[in-house]
């Protein structure tokens, strides 16, 4: 079988990102539509040798779509996608918009892929931090118990969308040529700085980008109660968020055991050369579908805590590869035919 999909938000950062993992991972599709804000109709983007022209999204766009990926934002995803789902489309969003609602399911495949297929038209999909802290600690939550995780992140630009990206660059140029390099996107300098998450202040002082990561990873791990305390920060990157996660286990858990589960762990790679300090960079996460994973130490503050430190491409596995991973996972599932996952008769209205 395959499946008329339409991307809410082509031109963006994951949006074409999402265009270049379709055309390359061979996903099942009979027809892209490509859907943006009027901006940016009537721009041509290439798709396995064709020219597919951006379209702006409008009433009735939906009507021949199996599938929308989207990516722009989520007061346009909370304008959208009911319609989307009304018209029969299955909607995998990675906008926050939809994230903590019980009815939808919040999935990271190498996580909780079976949530996937209790969906009612809409999947979540995870805030990117989210996403690549879970890929990097799941397997070793589910060996022994995690009582604790506090979580340092090191953000790219792309995080905030291709403009941020831009600005980054034309920033740096601009403050090495001794010119203005007032910001026009993010709210501070990013270039040759740093500053706390940009997303507004929530509960307690925490940042939404925070409380994200606390939310998401209790309901996709499914633990509720889980201890998860965030501090989030934006650095100078171009692509690919970093990590410092310390975690706290019911029982000692030894470096050595961390480390062969890491290295066989889905969607992980194992990153350490301790003789030339040598452990996962940005530059090394770009373009990567893993999350890299290394420094892994026994906390000498703590008989049941382990410290490690990753890197992952926020754009990829971060936003639109577990998208189409999820899309995958879909497909596949449909690809028996008594299956409804990735039709419109799982939609219960
Ligand atoms: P456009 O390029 O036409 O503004 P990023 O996260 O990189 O900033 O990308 C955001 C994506 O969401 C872009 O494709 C952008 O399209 C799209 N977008 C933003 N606002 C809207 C809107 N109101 N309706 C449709 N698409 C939107």
């Amino acid at each position: 079988k395959s499946y008329r999909v339409a991307i809410l938000g082509a031109t963006g950062a994951v949006g074409t990102e999402l265009i270049e993992l379709l055309e390359h991972r061979n996903f099942p599709l009979s027809q892209l539509k490509l859907l943006a804000s009027p901006r940016s109709a009537g721009q041509t983007i290439p798709f396995r040798g064709e020219s597919l022209t951006v379209e702006a999204v409008a009433d009735g766009c939906f009507k021949d779509v199996d599938l929308v990926l989207a990516s722009a934002g989520g007061s346009t995803s909370k304008q959208w996608l009911p319609q989307a789902v009304e018209a029969g489309a299955v909607a995998i969003d990675n906008s926050s918009a939809y994230r903590m609602d019980p009815q939808v399911p919040l999935v990271v495949p190498e996580v909780n892929p079976e949530a996937a297929f209790d969906h009612q038209g809409i999947i979540a999909n995870p805030n990117c931090t989210t996403i690549l802290m879970a890929v990097a600690i799941y397997p070793l939550h589910q060996v022994q118990r995690i009582r604790r995780i506090v979580v340092s992140t090191y953000q790219s630009a792309s995080g905030a969308g291709a403009r941020a990206m831009e600005e980054l660059k034309t920033q740096a140029q601009a403050i090495l040529n001794g010119e203005d390099a007032t910001p026009s996107v993010l709210p501070y300098p990013l270039a040759f700085n740093l500053f706390p998450h940009n997303s507004p202040i929530s509960e307690g002082g925490y940042c939404q980008e925070e409380m994200k990561m606390v939310n998401e990873t209790r309901k996709i791990f499914n633990e509720p109660e889980l201890a998860i305390t965030a501090t989030c920060v934006r650095v100078p990157v171009l692509r690919a968020h970093s990590e410092a996660i310390n975690l706290e286990f019911e029982q000692p858990f030894s470096r050595a055991r961390a480390c062969e589960i890491l290295s066989t762990a889905p969607g992980v790679v194992l990153q350490e050369n301790w003789q030339s300090n040598y452990f996962p960079m940005p530059m090394d996460a770009d373009g990567r579908d893993e999350v890299l994973v290394g420094r892994i130490r026994q906390d000498i503050s703590h008989p049941c805590g382990l410290e490690l430190w990753l890197s992952g491409d926020q754009i990829r596995k971060g936003a639109a590869l577990n998208a189409v991973q999820i899309a995958e996972l879909l497909s596949r599932e449909s690809g028996d035919a008594s299956s409804p996952s990735l039709s419109s008769s799982s939609v219960q209205r």
